[in-house]
């Protein structure tokens, strides 16, 4: 069957580009004549038929942006099986070829069983900050967020060494430390603490008394959100307790997830949007789409959240190495 209508979405949380592979996909649609709309609020326009039109002028002016112009949710609702069976009345209501949707674990988790169940054909793109996605050596909004993230850390460090001072810094990822490693190498962090690795606080303590005594001026310590060991917060009372150094804590929070997105990821967006439409007319479905060592690799949607995409860990030793 020709595809001749496609219905896009973007899920979970918001990232940077996102608006640039909603461009793509209404590009490259246009190109195919292909028609597109765009389901408003995730999943949830989805079971409630909110929808726009989406033609060549909708997706003027976007490519800069950051957020989304569909809007986003994490849908409950969809998780329901009331929830599914409305959103498949919406497809057929709306006479739906294909759905593209694009955000994180949670949202391929969804597709992957709103297309089993009711035959849908799906394809998914890549879109978090946090970069934990299987099957993609980066996501879409990963680069944007630790370019944020880095800028807040150069800032920070011109306090901690004016005052030779301990900072804490935490950055988003509540599962994964992606984030917490690219920040830490490119803001030359004295040490970073995520989730996937182990936190000694009693060797972290020794290692800043260590940094202190050999005069080192500013000591900035990278804490993933997801870290065992607790939030930034926690950590630095802690260490506060073994060390007695005063200190400061800045959480970062959601400015990483917001503001313009970086080339990196407007040409990541726009290649996947491309090739998410390539895909579904080469009758691919239940697939994300992403880049792999340079080259678009398609990875059953499935494995996207059930198999873990691992750190690099020598990105993770180079860091102590260089903070010496
Ligand atoms: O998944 C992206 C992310 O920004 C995580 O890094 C963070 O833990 C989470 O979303 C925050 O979720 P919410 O926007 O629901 O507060």
């Amino acid at each position: 069957m020709r595809i001749k209508n496609i219905a896009i979405l973007t899920s979970g949380g918001d990232a940077p580009g996102m608006n640039a592979s909603i461009r793509a996909v209404v590009r490259t649609s246009m190109a195919k004549d292909i028609t597109v709309i765009g389901f408003m609020r995730g999943y949830n326009g989805l079971i409630h038929d909110t929808h726009i039109a989406l033609q060549r002028f909708s997706v003027s002016n976007i490519i800069q942006r950051g957020g989304t112009i569909l809007g986003t949710a994490r849908s409950a609702e969809f998780e329901t099986e009331k929830g599914m069976a409305q959103a498949f009345k919406t497809m057929k209501k709306n006479k739906i070829d294909a759905l593209i949707v694009i955000g994180g674990e949670g949202t391929m988790t969804g597709a992957d069983r709103f297309s089993k169940k009711y035959r849908i054909k799906v394809i998914g793109l890549p879109g978090t900050i946090d970069n934990d996605l299987f099957g993609t050596d980066f996501t879409i909004g990963f680069d944007t967020a630790v370019n944020n993230a880095v800028h807040a850390v150069d800032q920070i460090r011109d306090t901690a060494s004016s005052l030779e001072r301990l900072f804490f810094i935490e950055v988003m990822g509540r599962y994964s430390g992606h984030i917490g490693l690219a920040v830490g190498l490119s803001g030359g962090a004295e040490d970073v603490l995520i989730p996937e690795t182990p936190t000694d606080i009693k060797a972290l303590a020794a290692s800043l008394n260590n940094n202190i005594k050999k005069g080192k001026k500013s000591n900035i310590i990278i804490v993933s959100e997801g870290d065992e060991a607790g939030n930034a917060l926690e950590i630095a009372n802690k260490i506060k307790k073994i060390l007695k150094e005063e200190y400061r804590v800045a959480v970062l929070g959601y400015i990483q997830r917001g503001g313009s997105p970086t080339a990196n990821d407007r040409i990541l967006a726009s290649k996947l949007g491309y090739h998410a439409v390539m895909g579904l007319l080469k009758g691919k479905s239940r697939y994300m789409v992403g880049e792999i060592n340079k080259k678009i690799v398609f990875t059953p949607l499935k494995e996207t959240y059930t198999k873990k995409k691992k750190i690099d860990i020598s990105d993770y030793n180079l860091i102590h190495t260089l903070a010496q």
